[in-house]
């Protein structure tokens, strides 16, 4: 099977009440890990690259470590840009066979993005690519840039943004962060709810993506914290909330940082039990397992995705 665009996935998406995990890969180990919980799961995917990934891994062989789950699992998978930061960047990847982008102009003034957003729709739809806007700016650190506070989404903007550029999803901020460490310590987590609502009323039928939506799970942090601290303060996003989200308009959740913890826990982990062990494989096969079972705790738990494929 090819690799599949956003399109048909956010149609069945929204009318049957899921959402559709789009995880990020930087590896063979977790485009395995993740594309066997969702083969188990029966699940579609969203395997997405952002800009550190390609530099980490080189667009060539993320794009051939794709077509190889492709061929292995026969799922429906889409392989997407993540945070696209300018026109060249998306065109790079609509070149180079990706099936959908994310073109990021959330930091520009309202019009710049549309602007630059139209721009990519307007190439990759005649490609037959699909593209993901933002507005609204959430705040955590992604790519080396930290933003200290969320900018959320100003419902009124949005129907104007979507008709104007022609997306095809948009990601809004409502209280997600990236990365670890999404709220004070002492702060109860909330996301906004109402602005979600609101969004979704004013564009009916329209497919809504969550960004910085891992819950950080508590014990994934233990584990780290325990062969070697650092990470005392990590806190996410409950799952209860996401799965409320899932059943809403939101079609695609956007989730790396759980898969980072379950790496980073199991690979701490083993050293601490197994010091002598020096093959790459005594250590990357326990985390490639821990990946897959982070994965299909979120299709069934937060996402509702599984048996959808
Ligand atoms: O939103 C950001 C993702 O977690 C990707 O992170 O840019 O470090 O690969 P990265
Ligand atoms: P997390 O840091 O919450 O996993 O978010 C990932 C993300 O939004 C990638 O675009
Ligand atoms: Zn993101």
């Amino acid at each position: 099977m090819p690799l599949v665009s956003t399109k048909e996935m956010f149609e069945k998406a929204y009318k049957g009440g899921y959402a559709i995990g789009a995880f990020n890969v930087n590896n063979m180990e977790i485009v395995q890990g993740i594309t066997e919980a969702a083969k188990e799961e029966n699940a579609p995917l969203i395997l997405q690259v952002s800009a550190g990934a390609r530099k980490y891994a080189k667009h060539v062989y993320l794009m051939k470590l794709v077509e190889a789950a492709l061929e292995d699992t026969g799922l429906p998978i889409a392989l997407h840009l993540d945070h696209g930061a300018d026109f060249e960047t998306c065109k790079s990847c609509i070149d180079g066979g990706f099936s959908s982008v994310m073109i990021d102009g959330s930091h520009h003034p309202f019009e710049e993005n549309m602007a630059v957003t139209k721009r990519v729709v307007e190439y990759a739809h005649e490609r037959g690519v699909t593209v993901e806007g933002e507005l609204g700016q959430l705040a955590g650190v992604e790519d080396d840039v930290s933003v200290e506070h969320h900018s959320y989404t100003d419902p009124s903007q949005v129907q104007e943004f979507v008709e104007k550029t022609g997306v095809d999803s948009l990601a809004i901020a409502i209280g997600t962060s990236h990365g670890a460490f999404k709220f004070k310590p002492g702060q109860k987590p909330q996301l906004r709810f109402d602005i979600l609502e609101d969004v979704s009323a004013r564009l009916p039928g329209f497919p809504i993506v969550l960004h910085g939506a891992s819950s950080v799970i508590p014990e994934l942090v233990e584990k780290v914290n325990k062969y070697g601290g650092a990470m005392p303060d990590a806190i996410g996003i409950p799952e209860d909330m996401l799965r409320e989200a899932a059943k809403s308009a939101v079609c695609k959740i956007n989730i790396d940082s759980d898969l980072r913890l379950a790496m980073t826990a199991t690979v701490r982990e083993h050293f601490a039990l197994h010091p002598g062990d020096f093959d790459p494989r005594q250590y990357l096969k326990p985390a490639r397992e821990a990946i897959k079972e982070v994965v299909k705790r979120k299709l069934v738990n937060v996402l509702g995705c599984n048996g959808k494929a």
